[in-house]
């Protein structure tokens, strides 16, 4: 129903892919950036870059021949550039994509073809969220109501999927970042409609909580996800009303589902209320609170390890040689934010020390902080992301985003093998970091905070 793009976009879309097609092989270009401050804003955002490709690789690669970004991924055929055109709509779905625009070209560079998998805990399926979330929330504007029927809503994800790919997104988003069609209805939430939503919230709590966040002291204040419970759980319980005259409901959603079915209702209420990019802003803030509690990697069986350095460690070089090949396993996974990896040296820490492994083999074996991450080049650095990650961009060199290689960061060794009870009250000592990053006090010195830190941009070429 919406013609979603212009001539303009579509001579861009060529641009695009023209150059794609000149650009010769699949490259990297490490950009360094030096920061010699140590101060907490100074870092939140990294400032960019130098790009310049004959000088910047050696400096990474200092030995041998430089090596090709990311070894593993084999550069893809690219089709989807070389058919880029008008994405075929189904003209079913009611959302008007036209207020999306520029949130759908990032998130389409956010979730770029090979890299999607490997960027999608994040940043591709949180701005990806937030688009669907956004998207919802201004169209509510029109059809007062907060979410779609399963009907459109399935037209609307194809179409959204359509789109996306067209500009160069992965073809299996939705899969990647378990989006269904469900997820832009109502689900188990009791209340869509907008003027009864008002009337049942505090809405001025809930916009003063959450017009603005502050991305770094949300995750420990929690302010506005506070707002976004109380109203969530406020609109949740009105079940019981709808249930009473409705006798088809025989399965009821436990409550904690219903009310995060309600969160979605509420955040779609937000975007409504905020234009797209300062939506965008506040919902990303939201889900790097989240992203950043938990350790997105899978921790394959460890009983190599334990064998190696079990039992009070006879032999060094044995366990430290188990403990490296176990960790180049992990970096093999995706890329994760420097909190991130302090949260995976944490889990896996608690893991080896439930393996009856006490001693602390990360000193031991000089396993820092980034080399949980993916590497970048030969084995030579880990890419952390900053922990309030920016989106990906696209320019004429390719895709790139920004790393922090914080210069190894040793990993800290959980000092039990309890949880590690993250802790908001301690100061942040790791440049960026948010600050529900604690960690053992005196671990992080100034020391570490002067020291060089590498923000880097990783530009990424394809081969055609
Ligand atoms: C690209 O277009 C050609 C010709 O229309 C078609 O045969 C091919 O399947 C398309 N490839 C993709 C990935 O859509
Ligand atoms: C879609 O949104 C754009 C920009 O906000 C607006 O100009 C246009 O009228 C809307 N289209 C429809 C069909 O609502
Ligand atoms: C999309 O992601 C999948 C992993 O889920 C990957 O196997 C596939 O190669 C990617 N597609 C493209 C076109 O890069
Ligand atoms: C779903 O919504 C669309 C548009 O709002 C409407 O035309 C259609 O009848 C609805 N379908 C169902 C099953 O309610
Ligand atoms: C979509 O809904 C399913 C349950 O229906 C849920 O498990 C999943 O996390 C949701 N995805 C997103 C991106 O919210
Ligand atoms: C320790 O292990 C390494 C490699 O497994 C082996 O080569 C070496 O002989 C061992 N040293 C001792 C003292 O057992
Ligand atoms: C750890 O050591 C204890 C006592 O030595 C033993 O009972 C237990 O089986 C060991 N656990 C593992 C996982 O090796």
């Amino acid at each position: 129903m919406v013609s979603l793009f212009g001539g303009k976009e579509i001579e861009g879309m060529k641009e695009m892919v023209s150059l794609k097609l000149t650009v010769p092989i699949f490259m990297l270009f490490l950009c360094l950036h030096i920061c010699c401050g140590s101060t907490l804003t100074y870092v939140k955002d990294p400032v960019l870059t130098i790009k310049q490709e004959d000088s910047m690789l050696p400096m990474i690669s200092p030995t041998g021949t430089p090596q090709p970004f990311l070894p593993l991924l084999a550069p893809s055929p690219l089709a989807p550039f070389t058919n880029a055109t008008v994405p075929k709509l189904s003209g079913l779905c009611t959302l008007n994509f036209s207020v999306a625009e520029s949130l759908m070209s990032v998130t389409s560079v956010d979730c770029w073809s090979v890299f999607a998998p490997l960027l999608a805990n994040v940043i591709c399926c949180p701005q990806l969220e937030a688009t669907l979330t956004i998207l919802l929330g201004q169209s509510s504007k029109e059809t007062n109501v907060l979410a779609l029927n399963g009907t459109v809503a399935k037209h609307c994800l194809s179409d959204i999927e359509q789109i996306l790919v067209g500009q160069g997104a992965n073809d299996s988003l939705a899969q990647i970042c378990s989006v269904h069609s469900s997820n832009l209805t109502y689900a188990s939430c009791p209340v869509i409609d907008v003027n009864e939503f008002e009337d049942t919230v505090d809405t001025s709590k809930l916009l003063a909580a959450c017009e603005k966040i502050d991305p770094v002291k949300e995750c420990c204040a929690q302010t506005c996800q506070n707002a976004i419970l109380e109203a969530a759980t406020r609109i949740a319980s009105k079940a019981s009303d709808l249930l009473s005259t409705d006798g088809a409901h025989d399965i009821l959603p436990d409550g904690v589902s219903k009310v995060n079915d309600c969160k979605s209702i509420v955040l779609r209420w937000l975007a409504s209320k905020l234009n797209p990019s300062h939506a965008k802003e506040v919902l990303r803030g939201l889900s790097n609170c989240k992203i950043n509690k938990v350790c997105p990697l899978v921790f394959p069986n460890m009983k190599h390890v334990a064998m190696g350095c079990g039992n009070g460690i006879s032999n060094q070089t044995a366990c430290c040689t188990a403990m490296e090949s176990y960790v180049s396993h992990l970096q093999k996974q995706s890329f994760i934010t420097n909190l991130q990896a302090l949260d995976c040296a944490a889990s896996l820490g608690m893991k080896l020390r439930k393996s009856n492994i006490t001693e602390n083999v990360y000193s031991l074996c000089h396993i820092s902080l980034k080399d949980f991450s993916l590497q970048v080049g030969n084995q030579v650095s880990g890419c952390l992301l900053p922990s309030l990650p920016s989106d990906a961009t696209f320019d004429s060199s390719g895709v790139s985003f920004l790393c922090d290689l914080n210069d190894n960061i040793p990993a800290p060794w959980p000092t039990s093998s309890q949880g590690a009870g993250s802790s908001c009250s301690k100061n942040v000592k790791i440049p960026a970091l948010p600050a529900a990053a604690s960690a053992e006090s005196g671990l992080y010195n100034d020391d570490v905070m002067l020291s060089l830190l590498l923000a880097s941009g990783v530009v990424l070429m394809m081969i055609l």
